[in-house]
């Protein structure tokens, strides 16, 4: 799209103050009609917008185009009315200061056209509230309705503006629309009851009976078609292609609502708008002595209705006129003739004066209540210049209307532009140009302008006529350079003119009026009595239009010339004491034909318009100037010499700025009292430079006053937190204390208690000694011994536990050993009752016994495989209880031999393979001795008496502790075992003993010693 946009800009120019050959007309059209065939209507002349029509709709005007241009500096896109809205519109907001954008141009150039556009450009781009969405909907929708009333087909336009606007848009400081004010001017009421061939009357009455509902036409009294209206038919062309009245009357019903009218005010307006219908068909007869008399009844009586006035003063009225005479109030009746002069001056003032209550209404509906300071953008689109076949007292207005706006244009364009050159002595070559204050003079100079001839004929005594009035002007104006009429007029130009016209010759072209009507429209008069009945009326507007007030004033009303002059007048000064932007409106053809581009048409306007003058003034001048106060306020900031102060003269502070922000010398002119800048974009570039710093100093001031804010926040807090430190530090400290106290107290018992420990349970003890069993049990609890045999691990107690100490290490013993002993099987029950036996036997006795406790006992070392079946025959009957392999030594020779030991449940054998060397029965045996150390000998005594009987059995071992302990339970010999130290006797045979001697030794040895006794030598045990 912006590409695209860029593509296009390079047709043609976009600023005529760019334009090489800027003096030259031929160029300047050319490059209006080449940007035309791209459709790019628009140009600029500097800050000046001049418009074509292109007579069809253009993509761009779409809200993509609005924002495209909001913010945006003038020069940066292409040319646009949105760029000079929003500028006016930002400047406004910077520099505080009220507005006016003057559109100007023909009839049918644009201008309503343009107006709408950028009024709908604020309300899209101006911020807004929810609360002002309804101020933007009036500001919009007011359009719609003063465009139905006030707006008609004419040849020229087919929406010609008949009335002038001048429309202020009230801005806030944020720059949000908040009201708006409408001035209204000279509405051409004479189209009500008169138009001329190919013109309509108002678009409301076309809009009324193509759109109105049946049962409001019903209620109205209407019929549909508009051909039976005669104020409706005089054009001949009631239905126009380009106009949709019945979608433009529902656009005006929903914007009457919005814009607060009310139902009733809705029902009373619109029954103005068909009493004026119905009054263009009331016709009069002529009775017998030729006075007028109504034809039908009906129509007065819908107007009655309609109007909320009796019928027969109605109809009076309109058939009679009172006259005064010598302080006496008589009815005349009226001729036909007048009667319907009367009837059209009554739709004339019922309309004209309807319009300004609308005026009024919307302007009530606009109105922003707040007292505060606005600044205000007014849009001025009046009715354009036109010319016609015949051009009558509306046209004149119009056209000196037009006059004036031209006028003011020159005085606030070229012709103070170049005052203010000089007298800021700005080096400067003057550029001519044609000022029209000579034709505004002839208008409306007091007492010699046209406007004064005519308001003298209107109060003249006598038969005045408008020819009258024509020969008049001739008398005054004769020899005036823009004046001509048929009598001052050249034989050629005569040619030209008709007896009853007078031609003004404009700054936009000649024109020539017809006087005929000028006095009559001048006087507007409407007869008194028939505003007596209109002061009756039950019609809300009606009432509100014709006050009896008015009846009273008996002065003579201003005419209408004067009066429009005078509001001009006004217009002037309220435009004067804005800043102008202006839009030039041309016409590309006359055919309102899209494409069109007509040459000597748009030459023409070019010429009149002052487009090339303005050109020339621009191009020479400087596009922008501020007095030195001013510009010096606003970009201080820029120069740190004259930031923030500067105090010196306003004029060498500016001359100070502009060197330092690096102006040219040819880029600007120091003058008197203003610094003049050549182009916008040097003041463009200082703008942004200024916005630039502004929010640089933005930042600095807001970062410095965030600081001032948070050092602030920092030092209640920092105070707050030292004050919340000290009370928790004073909590802390108290509880503290009394911590501390409570120690000492504790302290001081404890040591109380502590002294007195042993002292029976008193009040002095009785905390230390809970706490020191206390301590101590639960101390205990996590120093238990671990398991049966740790012996070692128990706490000491204190000396006043100690007997709660053994208890308690008992009951944990026995603990310890019921869980033990429940944790046993029943073998190793029997395993560790043996043991039990063994270490009755050995402990403490005998060498070795300690190591042999760890080694579990066996059920027997011999299984029944390794007995000898015969054995096992012999001693099966008394069941094997036990067999180890055993070493038998000979009782004479010592002579070791391997045998068997078995323990039966009877007895004990020693057997030789097959073969039971010696059976001892248990009960026969005597006792049983081992040595004290750790050799494996034990000796059986057996009993020994005869010599049949052999001796005491001598056997080793490898299993000694294991083998006896069975014996002995076997036995049931407990008490026969004995441990001997040294040396054992034995019985060898009945009277005969042998000794074994037991000995330690570095080796393990048995021998039979020279003394005959068999010497057993063990190791001997290591030391612990
Ligand atoms: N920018 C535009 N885009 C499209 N069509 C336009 C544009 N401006 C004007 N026109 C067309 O030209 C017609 C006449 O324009 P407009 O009513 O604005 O003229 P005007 O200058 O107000 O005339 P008058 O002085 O009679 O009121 C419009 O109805 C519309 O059809
Ligand atoms: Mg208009």
């Amino acid at each position: 799209m912006e590409g695209a946009l860029t593509a296009r800009d390079r047709v043609g120019i976009q600023d005529f103050v760019l334009l090489d050959s800027y003096t030259s007309e031929v160029a300047v059209l050319d490059n209006l009609r080449k940007r035309f065939r791209e459709n790019l209507i628009y140009t600029y002349i500097g800050t000046m917008l001049v418009s074509v029509n292109p007579y069809k709709e253009l993509e761009i005007y779409t809200p993509k185009q609005m924002d495209l241009y909001m913010g945006v500096n003038f020069f940066e896109l292409p040319p646009h009315l949105y760029a000079l809205a929003d500028n006016a519109y930002r400047t406004m907001l910077t520099e505080y200061n009220n507005h006016f954008i003057l559109i100007s141009g023909e009839s049918g150039a644009g201008k309503t056209e343009a107006s709408k556009k950028i009024l709908q450009f604020y309300a899209v781009c101006c911020p807004s509230t929810e609360q002002l969405h309804s101020v933007r909907d009036r500001l919009l929708l007011s359009n719609p309705v003063l465009e139905a009333f006030g707006n008609a087909k004419t040849l020229r336009n087919d929406n010609s503006s008949r009335f002038g606007k001048y429309m202020d848009i009230q801005f806030d400081f944020k720059g949000e629309a908040v009201g708006g004010h409408i001035l209204s001017y000279l509405l051409e009421k004479s189209r009500v009851v008169h138009q001329n061939h190919g013109e309509r009357n108002f678009h409301i009455f076309y809009q009324l009976l193509e759109g109105g509902e049946e049962e409001l036409l019903r209620w109205l009294g209407l019929e549909r078609n508009p051909q039976h209206y005669s104020y409706l038919v005089q054009g001949e062309c009631a239905k126009v292609s380009s106009i949709n009245d019945k979608s433009d009357w529902r656009t005006v019903r929903k914007a009457l609502s919005i814009v607060d009218f009310s139902e009733n005010d809705i029902e009373h307006l619109f029954g103005i708008i068909a009493s004026v219908l119905h009054l263009g068909n009331l016709h009069f007869d002529a009775d017998g002595k030729g006075y007028a008399t109504i034809g039908s009844n009906a129509g007065v009586r819908w107007i009655s209705k309609l109007l909320g006035v009796p019928v027969l003063l109605l109809q009076e009225g309109l058939t009679h006129r009172k006259i005064e005479a010598k302080a006496e109030e008589v009815l005349s009746p009226l001729t036909v003739e007048h009667a319907y002069y009367a009837r059209d001056a009554l739709a004339k003032a019922i309309y004209g004066r309807t319009f300004t209550w609308l005026v009024n209404k919307i302007n009530e509906s606009l109105a922003n209540q707040d007292p505060r300071r606005k600044t205000v953008i007014g849009l001025l689109d009046i009715y354009g210049f036109e010319v016609f076949y015949i051009n009558s007292f509306e046209q004149f207005c119009i056209n000196y209307c037009n006059e004036k706006l031209q006028q003011l244009f020159i005085q606030l364009t070229l012709k103070s532009e170049q005052d203010e050159y000089e007298m800021e002595g700005i080096e400067w070559e003057p550029v001519q140009f044609f000022n029209n204050k000579i034709i505004c003079d002839l208008v409306e100079e007091k007492h010699r302008g046209i406007i004064a001839v005519l308001d003298e004929e209107c109060v003249r005594p006598g038969g005045a006529t408008d020819l009258i009035f024509l020969e008049k002007l001739e008398e005054k104006m004769g020899s005036h350079p823009h004046f001509v009429t048929h009598k001052l007029a050249d034989q050629k130009t005569r040619k030209t003119l008709e007896r009853g016209d007078f031609r003004l010759l404009h700054y936009a072209g000649e024109v020539t009026y017809c006087v005929i009507g000028f006095l009559d429209k001048n006087n507007d008069l409407l007869y008194r009595n028939i505003k007596e009945v209109m002061c009756q009326s039950k019609n809300v507007i009606v009432k509100q239009c014709f006050s009896p007030s008015e009846l009273d004033n008996r002065k003579r009303p201003e005419t209408v010339a004067t009066q429009f002059k005078n509001s001009l007048a006004g217009l002037a000064d309220i435009l004067m004491s804005k800043e102008p932007w202006y839009v030039r409106c041309l016409k590309p053809n006359d055919a309102k034909q899209p494409g069109r581009f007509d040459d000597v048409l748009v030459r023409h306007q070019v010429k009149y318009l002052g487009l090339m003058e303005h050109l020339r003034v621009r191009r020479a001048g400087f596009a922008y100037r501020r007095r030195y106060e001013i510009f010096l306020q606003r970009y201080k900031p820029l120069c740190p010499d004259t930031w923030p102060h500067w105090r010196g003269v306003p004029a060498e502070g500016v001359e100070r700025l502009v060197k330092y922000i690096g102006y040219k010398p040819d880029e600007y002119k120091l003058g008197r009292t203003k610094i003049f800048i050549r182009h916008p974009r040097t003041l463009f570039a200082t703008e942004d430079a200024f916005q630039i710093c502004k929010n640089n100093l933005a930042t600095k001031i807001q970062a410095r006053y965030k600081g001032y804010r948070v050092k602030g926040e920092y030092q209640k807090k920092k105070e707050a937190a030292t004050k919340i430190e000290n009370c928790w530090r004073g909590v802390q400290a108290r509880k503290e204390r009394e911590r501390r106290a409570w120690a000492v107290k504790v302290i001081k018992k404890f040591i109380k208690g502590f002294i007195n420990r042993n002292k029976p349970l008193c009040d002095d003890n009785a905390d230390y000694v809970t706490f020191v069993r206390y301590n101590y049990l639960n101390k205990l609890r996590n120093h238990l011994p671990k398991g049966l045999l740790d012996k070692t691990t128990w706490l000491n107690p204190p000396l006043m536990l100690e007997t709660t100490s053994q208890i308690l290490r008992r009951l944990c013993m026995r603990t310890m050993v019921r869980k033990y002993v429940k944790g046993l099987t029943p073998q190793r029950k029997a395993q560790l009752q043996l043991k039990v036996v063994t270490s009755a036997l050995f402990k403490g006795k005998k060498d070795g016994y300690t190591q042999s406790v760890a080694k579990p006992f066996v059920d027997t070392r011999l299984g029944e495989q390794e007995i000898n079946m015969k054995v096992l025959q012999i001693v099966r009957s008394e069941r094997i209880k036990y067999g180890t392999p055993v070493v038998k030594y000979d009782r004479n020779g010592f002579k070791p031999r391997q045998r068997q030991l078995i323990l039966t449940q009877v007895a004990a054998y020693v057997v030789e393979d097959a073969k039971v060397k010696q059976r001892v029965e248990y009960s026969a045996l005597k006792g049983v001795s081992v040595s004290s150390l750790s050799d494996g000998f034990l000796i059986l005594h057996v009993p020994c008496e005869d010599n049949k009987q052999k001796g005491d059995l001598i056997l080793q071992c490898d299993h000694l502790f294991e083998a006896v302990t069975k014996l002995c339970v076997l036995a049931n010999k407990h008490s026969s075992v004995k441990v001997v130290q040294g040396s054992i006797r034995f019985a060898i045979q009945p009277g005969k003993e042998g000794i074994i001697d037991f000995s330690t030794g570095q080796e393990a040895m048995v021998y039979r010693a020279k003394n005959g006794h068999l010497v057993v030598v063990s190791l001997r045990p290591k030391a612990r």
